[in-house]
């Protein structure tokens, strides 16, 4: 432990992430859109809420604040590069992301914005409030709904004997996966 060495980081949100990458979906039956995040978290138990942040400029951000809903759609391995396309384009340029890449809209069962059927895990969620953070904004959000891959959900947590494989983004075309349970021994 002790030898070891340390490096300045230029961008400490780097050592922070990788969370879970998600597939963020917006707007309803007349204009909708997909983005992804990469910075996003739980922050709330009862009611079950979330927080993600959303850059003011990206097209999504208009469509959030109009409709005040989102759906959270969890992509696997499969869809790592439906997630770098769906964040390296934007709905200012195209006007059907679902359709540029070759993803399904599945029908939301409370709110507007569509599903992502592809997806092995989608949340359905009503913005609580819109926090300005300069460039961004980080926007909290109560789950209202949240449905998953029954084979890859067991006991309310995720289980990798059927191959499940999260995706984790480390930056630029790169993720790294969560793939496998470990258990603590832990005794007290
Ligand atoms: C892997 C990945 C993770 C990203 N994470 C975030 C994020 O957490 N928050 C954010 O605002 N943008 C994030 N982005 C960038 C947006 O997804 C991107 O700017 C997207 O083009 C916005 O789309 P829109 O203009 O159609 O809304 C990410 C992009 C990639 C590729």
């Amino acid at each position: 432990m002790n030898d070891k060495k340390f490096i300045s980081v230029g961008e400490p949100h780097r050592l922070l992430t990788p969370g879970l990458t998600l597939l963020i979906s917006t707007g309803n039956e007349q204009d909708d859109n997909l983005f992804s995040v990469a910075w996003n978290m739980p922050v709330r138990k009862q009611p079950p809420m979330v927080a993600i942040l959303c850059g003011k400029r990206h097209y999504s951000f208009k469509l959030l604040e109009k409709t005040g809903e989102f759906g959270i759609n969890i992509p696997d391995h499969n869809l790592i590069d439906e997630v770098i396309g769906c964040g390296k384009t934007s709905g200012k340029d195209i006007t059907d992301k679902f359709d540029k890449f070759n993803l399904t809209r599945k029908k939301a069962k409370i709110i507007k914005a569509p599903l992502v059927l592809e997806a092995i895990a989608n949340l359905e969620c009503r913005i609580f409030d819109i926090r300005d953070m300069g460039t961004s904004a980080l926007i909290t959000a109560q789950v209202l709904n949240a449905v998953v891959d029954e084979k890859h959900f067991k006991n309310n947590q995720w289980i990798f004997e059927n191959g499940l494989q999260l995706i984790h983004h480390l930056g630029g075309l790169d993720f790294c996966i969560s793939n496998k349970k470990i258990k603590s021994t832990y005794n007290s």
